[in-house]
């Protein structure tokens, strides 16, 4: 072997040492016809309806991207807001990992409740700073009392609010997150909005007040966009410098950039995303609530929660994969002992997932 093979004695560069024992984010990528564990749109969403083989042509590769201007326009009159506030990035993760970045890092805390996305943790880490981790538990009820008295305690430099949240489908008021931002200028607030097209609801008109609010969205959901990888990232004129001076140039790519700004202004179809999602999570949650073996949490996004009563989430789990239906088991999620989460499919996957509750969920015998 030569002198660059494999040496047991031979020194390597380490890394930070709160990154040595990091491990890496899991995604479940087994086989299934039925797909619901990833809170994706369900929907087939090809990149030809949005942009034309001759419409390719026009796009030069050999140029670095321009700033997205129109797609900034198209969004900020969508939300209500001025296009110069507005971040892009390559997915929501992106951006979030820039908050982390200029507002964390070293001897800096991120408070959140849990159980909540786990990437705001991860990410936190990633930059250098420390989690400072609230169990909120389930029912997730995160009340004013609770959110001051803990940010009063913890005094972080960023707090997140998820809104709806993931993995426990509901809201947090607006008046809770409000007030901290409020009582506490200091402290940068951030909202994750991943799940609010389909609660219809939004901080963003409020951001004027609290210059310390800093709003993120994405096109992974409503907008049925996970594969384009686009985020975006509202910030305040005041915080504004901050982010520019830390950003990454060029970051979203042409392509995306010209298929982004076709799908932000398709109305009709996120009109029709939303019908459909408000009425299937229904039907999902009405035949979820008739299995005595769960309790189920309510939503009102395209995911929903439940928790096993008696039985182990993997072994559910695996049942559910033989009926070639893969949802997500989250129970090693702080805060999600026994929990699996679901994601609302199109109609079809939505039938074949409650066909597969009778099998799932009968008794041992019963089932094969
Ligand atoms: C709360 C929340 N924020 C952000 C994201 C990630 O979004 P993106 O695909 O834009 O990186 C997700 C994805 O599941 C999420 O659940």
């Amino acid at each position: 072997m030569s002198g660059y093979g494999w040496m047991s004695d031979r020194k390597l560069p380490r890394p930070r040492a709160e990154l040595a024992q990091f491990q890496p984010y899991r995604t479940q990528m087994l086989k299934a016809d039925v797909r619901i564990n990833a809170n994706e749109w369900p929907e087939p969403n090809v990149a030809g309806r949005y942009i034309t083989a001759e419409e390719l042509n026009g796009v030069l590769l050999n140029r670095y991207p321009g700033r997205g201007d129109d797609l900034r326009e198209i969004l900020s009159a969508r939300w209500g807001t001025k296009s110069d506030r507005l971040i892009l990035g390559n997915g929501s993760n992106e951006l979030l990992l820039q908050v982390f970045l200029v507002f964390g890092g070293h001897g800096r805390k991120t408070l959140l409740f849990h159980p909540t996305y786990s990437m705001h943790g991860r990410l936190t880490q990633l930059a250098g700073g420390t989690v400072v981790e609230e169990m909120v538990g389930l029912p997730y009820e995160v009340t004013k009392e609770r959110a001051l008295a803990t940010m009063a305690k913890a005094r972080p430099e960023i707090v997140v609010f998820t809104t709806p949240n993931n993995p426990t489908g509901g809201e947090i008021d607006a008046d809770v997150i409000l007030a901290v931002a409020e009582r506490f200028p200091e402290t940068l607030v951030l909202v994750d909005e991943a799940y609010s097209d389909f609660a219809g609801k939004s901080l963003v008109s409020r951001m004027d007040e609290f210059p310390n609010m800093v709003i993120s969205k994405t096109f992974s959901k409503v907008l049925a966009a996970a594969g384009l990888r686009v985020g975006v990232l509202i910030v305040h004129p005041d915080l504004m410098g901050y982010f520019t001076a830390a950003a990454l140039p060029y970051n979203v790519s042409t392509l995306t950039l010209a298929v982004a700004a076709r799908i932000a202004r398709d109305e009709e179809s996120i009109a029709h995303r939303l019908e459909l999602a408000k009425r299937e999570r229904a039907r999902v949650l009405e035949a979820l609530r008739r299995v005595p073996a769960i309790e189920v949490f309510p939503s009102v996004t395209n995911f929903i929660l439940f928790r096993l009563r008696n039985e182990k989430p993997p072994d559910v789990h695996a049942r559910f994969l033989e009926q070639s239906v893969l949802i997500r088991d989250i129970s090693i999620w702080p805060g999600c002992d026994g929990c699996l989460r679901a994601s609302i499919g199109t109609p079809a996957e939505n039938d074949r997932f409650i066909a597969a509750l009778d099998t799932v969920f009968a008794a041992p015998a019963a089932r094969r």
